[in-house]
């Protein structure tokens, strides 16, 4: 790990990469093995669940592509599924946790874009909050400078610590927007805007000279 004097966040824990085993069979994908295909901007969804934003994305953008990670069985199943009717070679899906393949699988300063769609964690476990880990430093250094990280969620408190966070503990400028109520770019977004319930959603931007401590950081 590199030490950094300079560091762009306020994050004092440092997370630990290294101590993360790897996810079981593990293999890395043909887009990041082949230095040829890995040219073309690589976008990364955290919990995809059945895939409805990831097959979407995929469609809409054919120049991009999208690596969507499921950690739960039945949900990742069911998204396997879809992406076997469908061509989209822009497309990888990943049954595995987020952190732990990330960690093993991104090089540091390679995707342009994250999207942390509904995360939904255990209301009174903030420790579960995206921008509450140690991780999300680690995650920032996989993003190329003017990458962005998109946030959405139903629960309010879990958005203003979102703000709070991106703006007092990570340093990064954020712009908060609601979700059009007529948005349908997952299973959970149209079951809360069906309901009539408010959408948020965070965008933040990694600014050019940003340092984190694992910058220099990539899975041997
Ligand atoms: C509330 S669901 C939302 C699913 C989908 N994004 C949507 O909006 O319909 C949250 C999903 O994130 C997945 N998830 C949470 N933490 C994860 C992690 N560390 N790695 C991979 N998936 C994760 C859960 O398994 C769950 O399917």
């Amino acid at each position: 790990m590199t030490h950094i004097k300079n560091l762009s966040h306020k994050q004092k824990r440092p997370f630990q990469p290294a101590k993360l085993s790897k996810p079981r069979n593990f293999i890395l994908p043909e887009i990041i093995a082949n230095k040829q295909k890995s040219r073309c901007p690589l976008v990364v969804e955290i919990g995809a669940g059945k895939g409805m934003h990831a097959l979407s994305f995929a469609k809409q953008n054919p120049d991009k592509h999208l690596i969507a990670i499921e950690r739960t069985r039945n949900k990742f199943d069911a998204f396997f599924k879809m992406t076997q009717t469908q061509q989209l070679p822009n497309l990888t899906a990943v049954h595995a946790d987020a952190i732990a393949w990330i960690v093993q699988a991104i090089g540091p300063n390679s995707l342009t874009r994250i999207y942390l769609l509904y995360p939904n964690p255990e209301q009174h476990n903030s420790n579960q909050q995206w921008l509450n880990m140690p991780f999300f430093e680690f995650l920032i250094s996989r993003l190329q400078i003017g990458g962005e990280i998109i946030l959405a969620t139903n629960i309010e408190e879990y958005m203003d610590n979102a703000e709070q966070q991106a703006d007092a503990l990570w340093c990064l400028p954020a712009i908060r927007q609601e979700v059009p109520v007529n948005s349908q770019r997952t299973h959970f977004e149209i079951k809360y805007l069906a309901r009539k319930e408010k959408c948020w959603q965070l965008t933040m931007t990694k600014p050019e000279g940003y340092q984190t401590r694992f910058d220099e950081w990539q899975a041997s």
